[in-house]
């Protein structure tokens, strides 16, 4: 059912060939086994060609391996990915200056200042004006903070920099893994607006989450990755429309009914409503038709992408 991966949308201008934005990053069968004989990745294709592109799944599903695969330093074991039409495996050295990385944990320098820190970053990218640096702090609001030391910010302001150091050198194509994780609201909104900003002009992001917010609110199409291999890959409203018509609400009259539910159908989520208990159901094989489907969101179809009865 979530099978099916299509094209990402193409943009209008600064396009190559194929009509691409020359930002695009194409993947085609790629697929990651470790030393350790672990399957990370199997098989994936998909295009993700301007605006914010969400990647989605479990932990291990494979997201940050495929990360590490975009921005070079880890070489697939099979298969191809290109980068503004630079292969990441005999170009590395055309990518490398083409893209910006916030790794999942950025550990590196605590004792530089946040100057210090980003201005370093800036200069292995070849950036030697430190304008650009001061630029790119204020642009993260990080500009009364450049004296502080990376080992004593918060995580919120760690995320900051970290993207800062990412964006220093203007990239076309920014890879950021799990950026809002563990931020509060306020920080979360503040990042998805430097990245939405910066997404802006046929610029690719590759944003890798758990959150269902920051893919409501950046994303516009979205791959999701199940135990390694593509499992769904089209646009937000695409995947919410995959379960549309499909969700119902069942009420229960004894708390023991719901896991016998959970062996018939997945189970979205659960409410208590004037002491009465809910289960939100995908009603995938109509085994509930005498129940009307309610309005399908983003969460419903994202709760049940990551699990529910189709992991089993
Ligand atoms: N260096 C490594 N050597 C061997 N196996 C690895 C290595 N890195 C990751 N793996 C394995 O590859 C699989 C995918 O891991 P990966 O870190 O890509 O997942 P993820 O989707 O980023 O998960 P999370 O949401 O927890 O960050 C997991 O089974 C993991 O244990
Ligand atoms: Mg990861």
């Amino acid at each position: 059912m979530f099978n099916e991966p299509s094209n990402a949308l193409k943009k209008g201008s600064n396009n190559d060939s194929d009509g691409n934005p020359k930002s695009a990053i194409v993947i085609s069968r790629l697929s990651k086994i470790y030393k350790n004989k672990v399957t990370a990745l199997d098989d994936v294709s998909f295009t993700a060609a301007g605006g914010v592109f969400g990647l989605l799944g479990h932990n291990g599903a494979g997201k940050t391996t495929l990360m590490k695969a975009i921005v070079t330093i880890l070489p697939p074991t099979a298969g191809t990915i290109s980068v503004c039409g630079f292969d990441t495996v005999k170009q590395g050295d055309r990518i490398r200056s083409q893209i910006g990385y916030l790794p999942q944990e950025l550990t590196m320098y605590p004792s530089l200042s946040v100057l210090e820190f980003v201005g370093y970053m800036a200069e292995i990218k070849g950036v030697y004006d430190k304008r650009r640096v001061q630029a790119v702090l204020e642009q993260v609001g990080m500009a009364e903070f450049t004296g502080r030391k990376i080992g004593q910010l918060s995580g919120g302001m760690k995320r900051r920099a970290g993207i800062a150091q990412a964006l220093v050198g203007e990239p076309q194509v920014l890879v950021v893994d799990e950026p809002t994780a563990g931020l509060d609201p306020e920080e979360r909104v503040r990042l998805r607006s430097v990245l939405s900003r910066y997404a802006r002009d046929g610029k690719t992001v590759i944003l890798s989450t758990h959150i269902i917010e920051d893919i409501q609110q950046l994303c516009k199409e979205v791959a999701v990755l199940r135990k390694g291999r593509l499992f769904f890959c089209g646009t937000t409203d695409d995947l919410r429309k995959q379960v549309e018509g499909k969700i119902k609400i069942i009420r229960l009259d004894q708390e023991e009914q719901l896991s016998a539910l959970q062996s018939q159908t997945a189970v979205i989520g659960t409410t208590y409503e004037n002491g009465h208990l809910s289960a939100r159901i995908m009603d995938e094989n109509e085994a509930f038709s005498q129940y009307p489907p309610v309005t399908a969101t983003l969460e419903d179809a994202y709760v049940y992408c990551m699990g529910g009865k189709a992991d089993a």
